[in-house]
């Protein structure tokens, strides 16, 4: 699907994936509606953004019905970004039942919703694409990660569900699903370093495979360096291979401090 004059809804624009991937839509020359809860730097962002037409619609969605009401302001959406995202890293203990909540509702239970709400008007105009950014923490599970990979697999899950089915209808529906991103985003945010090897990948490239999962109908884009991909992918195919090698110290080591500064944060 080209993107050229499509509306496409964005969620978690605010943020430093949502800021690339907003850049690089309109950049390709779709209409924005932004998304998240901060309005002014919803619309500082549309103001800067190439081409015409954006606009913002601020939306909390760890409130309930926050999805369907954002997906019935939004109007027509040829594209849906579900990249709102939270951390949700730590220990389970960490959490109170309020923030497990708001990290399911966020990170999963709103861009189900937003999906189901907005996909029928696609089907009835033949066309339209869902993208969902997760992660490669929806393939393989990490010390510290079992809130923030519970959701993500559970993304993915739905996307390569749903897929099957609303393609024959003309709707797309496709995963990006990053590594370690350095540079702006909610893992750079933490001050983190990656595990030793790993690399990192920069926020236009989250933005590009954003661009190449709607125009190729890609069912699932990896935006890291080859190594965490292979890492990631092995964790998939045998997790106990990838549960042995993460426990030991040095993992635990790594993903304690990963969750330390996203705590620093204050994002949960
Ligand atoms: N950065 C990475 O290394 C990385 C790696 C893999 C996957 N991801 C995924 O990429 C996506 C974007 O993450 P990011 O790195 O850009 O994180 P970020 O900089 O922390 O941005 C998170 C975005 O989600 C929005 N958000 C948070 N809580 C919300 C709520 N209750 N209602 C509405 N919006 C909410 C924030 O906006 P407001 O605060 O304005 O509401 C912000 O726009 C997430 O799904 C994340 O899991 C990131």
């Amino acid at each position: 699907m080209e993107l050229a004059g499509r509306k496409a809804l964005l969620t978690g624009a605010t943020g430093g994936l949502g800021r690339a991937i907003a850049l690089a839509l309109a950049g390709h020359g779709a209409e924005l509606t932004l998304s998240a809860r901060q309005a002014e730097a919803l619309e500082a962002l549309a103001a800067e953004l190439p081409g015409s037409g954006h606009r913002v619609l601020p939306a909390d969605l760890a409130e309930p019905d926050a999805a369907e009401h954002l997906a019935a302001e939004a109007g027509q959406v040829d594209v849906l970004v579900a990249n709102a995202g939270l951390p949700g890293a730590g220990l389970l203990t960490d959490f109170s039942a309020e923030e497990v909540k708001r990290a399911l509702r966020v990170n999963l239970e709103a861009p189900m919703l937003l999906a189901q709400a907005l996909f029928p008007a696609m089907v009835e105009r033949g066309e339209g694409h869902l993208v969902f950014v997760a992660s490669l923490s929806g393939k393989s599970a990490s010390p510290r990660t079992s809130i923030y990979s519970a959701t993500k697999f559970g993304l993915r899950g739905f996307a390569l569900g749903l897929r099957p089915d609303l393609g024959p209808q003309g709707v797309g529906v496709s995963l990006v699903s990053p590594g370690f991103v350095r540079g702006a985003g909610m893992f750079a945010d933490s001050g983190a370093k990656p595990p030793p090897g790993m690399g990192t990948a920069r926020p236009e490239q989250v933005g590009a495979a954003v661009v190449k999962a709607v125009k190729s109908n890609r069912l699932e884009v990896a935006v890291a360096p080859l190594h965490q991909r292979v890492m990631a992918h092995a964790g998939l195919v045998s997790p106990s291979v990838a549960d042995r090698a993460q426990s030991g110290s040095a993992g635990q080591k790594a993903a304690k401090a990963v969750a330390d500064g996203h705590a620093k944060t204050g994002k949960r």
